[in-house]
């Protein structure tokens, strides 16, 4: 089937809100502080005038993805999932902030080429899984240690780091600020238009 257009573009779009349309696509093991980072980011966002909405893993597997497990093959289609609606929400103009573990590269880079290589901003949150073992704000971990939960990333489920990221964030070694912050300056140089 044939894609139809009306006459609106993405420029038209731009101008209306001040911003090229982008996804930051966050990844990184549970407890890394996605859900965190991506809330912060939206308020500064918003707060900037600037239109955005989080696509949170945790939200999406209530609705969209609520058929879904976390087989390689299910986490595979969640993450197709979510990188369409991220591609129709940048269509649209927003700025989408996808949190999602996302653990395997060839997943990752679906996501890339489902959204477009110049709309995906591939972001790693660097935290080992010692790290967010010790948070644990869900107490996941010592669950999933326990052998309570199956193919729980980083314990009995592989994580694969990103290689090349276009953005590596630090959530163990800096403050959760310093961690908005080097995401919002890279978008506020490619991506967002001052008033
Ligand atoms: S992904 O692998 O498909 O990208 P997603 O980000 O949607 O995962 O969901 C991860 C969330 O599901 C975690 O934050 C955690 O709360 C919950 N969860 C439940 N079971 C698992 C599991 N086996 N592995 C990882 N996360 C799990």
């Amino acid at each position: 089937m044939q894609r139809v257009s009306g006459s609106v573009g993405d420029l038209d779009r731009a101008r209306l809100f001040r911003q090229k349309a982008v996804t930051v696509w966050l990844t990184g093991l549970s407890g890394a502080g996605k859900s965190t980072l991506a809330y912060e980011l939206e308020r500064r966002l918003i707060g900037l005038g600037h239109p955005c909405y989080v696509l949170d893993g945790d939200n999406i597997r209530h609705g969209l993805g609520s058929d879904l497990g976390f087989s390689k093959e299910d986490r595979r289609e969640n993450i197709r999932r979510v990188a369409h609606v991220a591609r129709l929400m940048n269509d649209a103009g927003l700025i989408v902030i996808a949190a999602l573990i996302s653990p395997m590269n060839e997943d990752r880079a679906m996501a890339r080429e489902i959204i477009g290589d110049e709309r995906f901003v591939e972001t790693y949150l660097s935290a080992s899984v010692d790290d967010c073992a010790r948070r644990d704000p869900k107490g996941l971990y010592a669950k999933a240690r326990a052998g309570e939960i199956a193919s729980f990333t980083g314990v009995s489920a592989p994580y694969e780091p990103p290689a090349n990221p276009d953005l590596r964030v630090d959530t163990v070694g800096q403050s959760k600020e310093a961690s908005v912050s080097g995401i919002f300056d890279h978008l506020n140089k490619a991506f967002l238009m001052k008033s």
